[in-house]
């Protein structure tokens, strides 16, 4: 029987990836986002291959929201899903942050994650296979310079992945915390609000994780037998060892 996996945030990066994968593994897919005009792009790309889509457009920071499209779908089943939404704003020391900055951060990447979660925990109690994907970070395992609350929230969904793992095991709920490294998305963009030269600097001469690697590792943890959970699971590209140290190409040795 196909399966049904959620994605928040699929209209771009990792989600949009992993939305794209699981469908061309015969998934039915409820995609969300805020920006309609791509989530109805993206549905009929994937209906073109065949592919079952339901489309949910909301912003996981308003609980209202949230609940409401939870509730337009109540009569579903969800197997999976992928707490992917979520966003870094800004990048300064702590005496310099920018409170919007914050608020936007943690609203987004904490509370926007728990009240998907709690909205579709129903949904995924009727499933005899639930699973749920919390999209961390490196940011969640050290903290870097001028990262902080970024990193804070990273920290938090490491706590909730680990809690929820506790919570959920009498429902028999894999949770796996998923902890990319850098990953040329439109991440750097929205980090620095639109200036797409600073974005690009930050991949300059490295060869960043993709998307698509971030949808494979999802496939994989997806698809592993029963009785096997990955509960968390480090990903960098190789020239990236956590979360402060990277090397540039330019500055690797000429011989080892
Ligand atoms: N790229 C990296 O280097 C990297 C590394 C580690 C972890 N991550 C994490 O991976 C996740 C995905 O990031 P990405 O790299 O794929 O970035 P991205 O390309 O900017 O995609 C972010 C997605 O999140 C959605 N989103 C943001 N705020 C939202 C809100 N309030 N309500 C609903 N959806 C929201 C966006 O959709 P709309 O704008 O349409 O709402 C978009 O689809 C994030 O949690 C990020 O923190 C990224």
């Amino acid at each position: 029987m196909k399966k049904t996996i959620l994605i928040t945030g699929a209209t771009s990066g990792f989600g949009k990836a992993i939305a794209q994968l699981f469908a061309a593994q015969c998934y039915h897919l409820i995609i969300t986002g805020r920006r309609s005009g791509r989530l109805n792009i993206l549905k009929s790309e994937l209906e073109n291959q065949a592919a079952s889509v339901t489309t949910l457009c909301f912003d996981v920071r308003e609980k209202e929201a949230v609940k409401e499209a939870l509730l337009s779908i109540q009569d579903r089943t969800i197997d999976i899903l992928v707490n992917n939404a979520g966003l870094a704003s800004g990048m300064s020391p702590i005496d310099e942050g920018n409170i919007s900055d914050w608020d936007l951060m943690i609203d987004t990447n904490i509370k926007g994650l728990l009240y998907v979660t709690k909205e579709t925990l129903p949904l995924l109690r009727k499933s005899k296979t639930p699973h749920i994907f919390n999209i961390g970070s490196t940011a969640g395992k050290t903290a870097y310079r001028n990262g902080n609350v970024y990193c804070a929230t990273k920290f938090a969904v490491d706590a909730l992945s680990q809690s929820m793992r506790i919570d959920l095991l009498p429902y028999g709920v894999k949770v796996t915390a998923i902890n990319p490294g850098m990953a040329e998305t439109e991440f750097s963009i929205v980090r620095f609000k639109g200036d797409e030269e600073r974005a690009k600097n930050v991949y300059k001469d490295i060869k960043p994780l993709y998307a698509e690697d971030i949808a494979n590792v999802v496939l994989f943890c997806a698809t592993l037998p029963e009785h096997v959970c990955i509960n968390d699971l480090t990903l960098t590209c190789t020239n990236q060892a956590n979360a402060i140290y990277t090397i540039r190409d330019s500055e690797k040795p000429k011989q080892l």
